[in-house]
């Protein structure tokens, strides 16, 4: 029988995408699990929702996380095998990136190279969306390199953006396409990795 294959999420806030990934990995075949969730905002959701679903949850100073080698130690001791992004605001420093080489995947909240990079996150990648008239947005999910929002693209879906929508509009059509996508995805990327 192949050995489980562990996940730790890292995030900084809400957690609908922590979440909504562990329930998924709950409820399948048990090969991949959600080991841990590691947080760097002390009192951020993601750690309670952590708790109800029963996953072991973590808090690193945004320091240590920019630094490294504890959170790199920490996942080692846990054996985790591959790293996900969701809503985690930070730059992941090289000795993260040299620890779990092309094995750390994020979800952009729009169509990258489109409304990416340092600072554009959650409701600021929505209200720069609406504030250029954009018909269209969407998700895309990336493996994590050394700089904010590159790195090679796994996917992208998409959603119309209408003229009368709201940034809060647009999050919620994001929200949707997050949920139904990231999930699925990590699995395909995890699965077909694997000789
Ligand atoms: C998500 O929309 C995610 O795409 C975004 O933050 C939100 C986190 O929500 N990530 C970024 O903006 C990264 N640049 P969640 O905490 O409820 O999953």
């Amino acid at each position: 029988m192949s050995p489980t294959i562990r996940i730790a999420i890292l995030g900084s806030g809400n957690g609908t995408n922590a979440q909504r990934i562990t329930e998924y990995f709950q409820q399948g075949d048990g090969r991949i699990v959600v080991d841990c969730i590691l947080y760097n905002k002390k009192d951020a959701y993601i750690a309670q929702r952590a708790a109800n679903l029963g996953v072991t949850s973590r808090y690193f100073p945004s320091s240590q996380f920019r630094e490294g080698t504890a959170v790199v130690d920490y996942l080692r001791e846990r054996k985790v095998d591959y790293v996900v992004l969701a809503g985690f605001l930070l730059l992941v420093p090289q000795v993260m990136l040299d620890a779990f080489p092309g094995r750390i995947v994020n979800i952009h909240p729009a169509l990258l190279p489109k409304y990416g990079g340092k600072g554009m996150y959650g409701s600021h990648v929505h209200e720069a969306v609406v504030a250029h008239h954009e018909t269209e947005s969407g998700i895309t999910i990336h493996v994590v390199d050394n700089r904010y929002d590159c790195g090679t693209t796994l996917f992208q879906a998409v959603c119309k953006v209408e003229p009368t929508d709201t940034p809060d509009d647009v999050a919620q059509k994001i929200h949707l396409l997050e949920q139904e996508h990231f999930p699925v995805v990590i699995e395909k990327w995890i699965k077909n990795e694997r000789p």
